[in-house]
């Protein structure tokens, strides 16, 4: 595979979502040939599924179908997308992956972090991103920012403040664990300094600075 595996974590607020179509232009403008996407999503299955996930309706949801559905939507962004295009040669930018599994179903909602590595394994064929920026946000700030306008408040976001915590406090964990594969990035900043931050170190990676 020679394409370039670009993913996004970080918790609810932590703005990825705002800053990925500024880069990705930036990046196009530069030659490089870019797909973003993501997830939960990102296909035509994927997108029925996140409507499952993300619907206030469903809050009888039991937190395993929950973790089968994220998986469902991945193993079809993989496939469909993700792999295609990096066997195409392009570099990939996807808005969550796996890592968000451990994050907040594993770190989150406490679940068994061997069993959940192993479905990832299972739902990712062992595809592991080339490098993974973590947009790091205080919790309540983040919260603030995602109630006050960015986006469509869901299911999700509605989990109590401890969980929050855990996601972040998971994120550092993963990041102290693989600190070659992740670099984080202090997303308190104001967007534009997160921008330029964030351009400067896939330049890098990607050998174009
Ligand atoms: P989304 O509206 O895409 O928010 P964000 O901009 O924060 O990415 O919601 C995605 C939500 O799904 C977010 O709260 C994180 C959660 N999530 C998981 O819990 N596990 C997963 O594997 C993925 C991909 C997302």
């Amino acid at each position: 595979m020679s394409g370039f595996f670009i993913t996004f974590e970080g918790p609810d607020g932590c703005g990825k979502t705002s800053q990925i179509p500024a880069l990705a232009e930036f990046l196009r403008a530069r030659g490089v040939n870019v797909l973003t996407t993501r997830e939960p999503g990102g296909t035509e299955i994927g997108d029925q599924v996140r409507r499952v996930i993300m619907d206030l309706r469903n809050k009888g949801m039991d937190a395993r179908t929950e973790i089968l559905l994220f998986q469902a939507s991945r193993v079809q962004i993989v496939e469909q997308v993700i792999r295609p295009a990096l066997h195409a040669g392009r570099v990939v930018i996807c808005d969550r992956y796996a890592d968000s599994t451990l994050a907040y179903q594993g770190y989150g909602h406490q679940t068994d972090m061997t069993f959940l590595r192993q479905l990832l394994h299972f739902a990712t064929g062992g595809l592991q991103p080339d490098l993974t920026l973590l947009l790091d946000v205080d919790v309540e700030e983040g919260l603030r920012r995602r109630q006050k306008g960015g986006g469509e408040w869901n299911r999700l976001d509605d989990y109590e403040v401890e969980f929050h915590h855990r996601v972040r406090a998971g994120y550092h964990q993963l990041v102290a664990e693989e600190p070659d594969r992740w670099v984080m990035v202090d997303a308190m900043q104001s967007r534009e300094a997160i921008q330029l931050e964030l351009r400067e170190i896939i330049l890098k990676r990607l050998s174009l600075d």
